[in-house]
């Protein structure tokens, strides 16, 4: 794995995914990344990212999850207008991701379909923050390059995780406070120590 100076990978053109259990430090890694990257931006669902890039949310609730629902055509006209049609963002977080990109059968949002093929064509690195695994679309997870992943205290989240990878569930389990794990597309994972809060905070 290549890594930064904090042993965070390169997420250049990289797909990634953060989930862990409210307060666990999923934003605190959010705006370490962010700060990272040049040209990078959130859509920051519950304003938790001041003094950055970032697209404030004019409709939070997505009610019926399809490309009629105002909260989807609003993410949709953000991402193919600024994050995909502008041609200079980088880096692009998507938090509160599990609202906008449910399990299956829910369809992803066609701006997110057109993203990760963007993502390999132009070079837009891009990653979905959730609470739980079981939460988000799996493909989501399934795609990711690389899966940031803190606290998950239920049984029913790490037995999904140990379903992808043996040992993982378990690993989770073991985290200290915001501690992380990063599992890589090959499916190794090895523990994180907290980001320096000042930097990510
Ligand atoms: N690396 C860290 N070192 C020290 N404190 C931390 C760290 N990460 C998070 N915290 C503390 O936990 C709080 C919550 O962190 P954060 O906002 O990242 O949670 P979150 O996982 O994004 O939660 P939510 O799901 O509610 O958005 C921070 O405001 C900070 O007080
Ligand atoms: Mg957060």
């Amino acid at each position: 794995m290549q890594t930064s100076i904090t042993g965070l990978p390169d997420l250049t053109n990289k797909r990634f995914v953060v989930l862990g259990i409210q307060g666990s430090g999923k934003s605190v890694l959010v705006k370490y990344i962010l700060k990272s990257y040049k040209h990078s931006i959130v859509y920051d669902v519950l304003r938790e990212h001041q003094g950055l890039d970032r697209y404030f949310v004019e409709r939070r609730q997505v009610v019926k999850h399809n490309e009629d629902d105002p909260a989807i055509i609003e993410l949709n006209n953000f991402v193919n207008q600024v994050v995909i049609g502008s041609g200079q963002i980088r880096l692009f977080v998507l938090e509160e991701a599990n609202r906008y990109c449910p399990p299956k059968p829910t369809p992803l949002p066609s701006s997110i379909l057109d993203l990760n093929d963007f993502n390999r064509h132009d070079k837009i690195a891009w990653g979905a923050v959730a609470r739980r695994p079981s939460q988000l679309n799996t493909d989501l997870i399934d795609l990711a390059h690389y899966l940031f992943l803190f606290e998950l205290p239920g049984k029913h989240d790490r037995d999904y995780l140990s379903d992808i990878i043996d040992g993982l569930g378990e690993a989770v389990r073991d985290l200290p406070p915001y501690h992380f794990i990063i599992v890589e597309h090959n499916r190794k994972f090895q523990t994180h120590k907290p980001i320096p809060f000042l930097l990510g905070g």
